[in-house]
């Protein structure tokens, strides 16, 4: 009786296990089933990036805003419809999020290759990745396996996706809720060395706010005057906006961090060390962003039988 209860425990134990850790991405995951998926979307993403430089930052950004809502299931590329409410209408999406047309094609070719294998959600893992590499970043192995959600939560994207306008306590909680430490969190927002941002999102920072460089907004502020002009964009990284480098780092240290939340990493708090660090180092930075994004890119993934594979990234099949 005793050994048939130890029996059973040998059994049942490794199943419980399994159903509580997250089920295991990994890397070889469409070795035979879709084996030229990652030639195939590296071309599209490479090809994308050359018609458009700001396109890395935004297929990077879509991974980060994906992830950060309920897990990497590509509940960011569902369109609304007259009975689903998606993401896209969400604060810090809603005409912000972009390169869904990008998608759309690599998942056209994708499918034209393998029909219903390849999940939306490591399409955008491994354009995010790739992205980085072509604008002369850091390079990690890519997990896959995920598959992709059947509902959305634009409650959520309003709530879990950080504001500009949090301050460095407010920031570390927003990642601390994800299972980040305050490192990983700066080391992830090293991503704003690339990409572009809305006089909207920058303009108290500019108007209002004393530890900024005086040169800088100056600069800044002939592209987004006090009122009116909230679309137009400035760069992140002034110095060097389609290369991934640790120059937003630098630029931290001399108050030229163009979003309030980027200035936050430097104002005095407890991860000044930190900015400094990257700043002086960069294969450091390199090497903690890319274990960083492994890690964003393993939040709750659907695997197994959950979620689909849809047919169509923006909709439910
Ligand atoms: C630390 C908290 C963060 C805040 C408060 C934040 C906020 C923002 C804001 C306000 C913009 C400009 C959006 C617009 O004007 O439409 C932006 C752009 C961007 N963010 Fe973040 N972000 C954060 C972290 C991250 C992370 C973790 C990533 C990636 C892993 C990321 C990647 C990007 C990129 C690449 C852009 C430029 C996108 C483009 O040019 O299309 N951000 N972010
Ligand atoms: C899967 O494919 C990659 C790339 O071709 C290769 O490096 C890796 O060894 C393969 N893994 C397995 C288990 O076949
Ligand atoms: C940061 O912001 C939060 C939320 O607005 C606020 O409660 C907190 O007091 C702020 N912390 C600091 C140090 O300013
Ligand atoms: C600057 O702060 C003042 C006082 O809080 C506020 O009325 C004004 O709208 C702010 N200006 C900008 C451009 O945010
Ligand atoms: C402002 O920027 C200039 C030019 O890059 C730099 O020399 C100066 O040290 C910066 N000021 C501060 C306060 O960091």
């Amino acid at each position: 009786m005793a050994n048939i209860s130890f029996l059973l425990v040998l059994i049942i134990v490794p199943f419980v296990l399994v159903g509580m850790s997250s089920a295991q991405l990994t890397s070889n995951f469409y070795n035979s089933s879709c084996p030229n998926v990652l030639s195939i979307i590296k071309t599209a993403v490479n090809s994308a990036i050359a018609s458009e430089s700001r396109m890395g930052a935004s297929l990077l950004r879509l991974h980060f805003h994906d992830c950060f809502v309920n897990g990497c299931d590509a509940s960011v590329l569902l369109d609304d419809t007259s009975s689903f409410t998606g993401e896209k209408t969400a604060n810090p999406n809603s005409g912000s999020i972009r390169g869904f047309d990008v998608i759309d094609t690599i998942k056209t070719q994708v499918e034209s290759s393998c029909v219903g294998i390849v999940s939306c959600a490591d399409i955008l893992a491994v354009a995010a990745r790739d992205s980085v590499v072509k604008l002369g970043g850091p390079s990690w192995t890519v997990l896959l396996g995920r598959r992709d959600s059947t509902t959305a939560s634009l409650s959520t994207a309003n709530s879990d996706i950080p504001a500009p306008t949090l301050n460095l306590s407010s920031l570390i909680s927003s990642f601390s809720n994800k299972g980040f430490s305050s490192r990983e969190m700066v080391a992830l927002s090293g991503s704003h060395t690339i990409g572009q941002a809305r006089c909207t999102t920058f303009r108290d920072r500019l108007y209002n706010e004393t530890d900024i460089n005086a040169s800088f907004a100056t600069s800044v502020k002939s592209n987004c005057p006090q009122s009116g002009s909230d679309n137009d964009i400035s760069p992140l990284d002034t110095t060097s906006p389609t290369t991934f480098d640790n120059i937003y780092y630098k630029n931290l240290r001399i108050q030229k961090g163009l979003l309030h939340s980027d200035q936050q990493l430097f104002s005095g708090g407890s991860t000044d060390s930190i900015v400094n660090t990257y700043s002086s180092n960069s294969a450091t930075f390199f090497t903690d962003f890319a274990n960083a994004m492994v890690k964003m890119g393993n939040l709750s993934p659907l695997t197994g039988s959950n979620g689909q594979i849809r047919k169509n990234c923006r909709k439910i099949n």
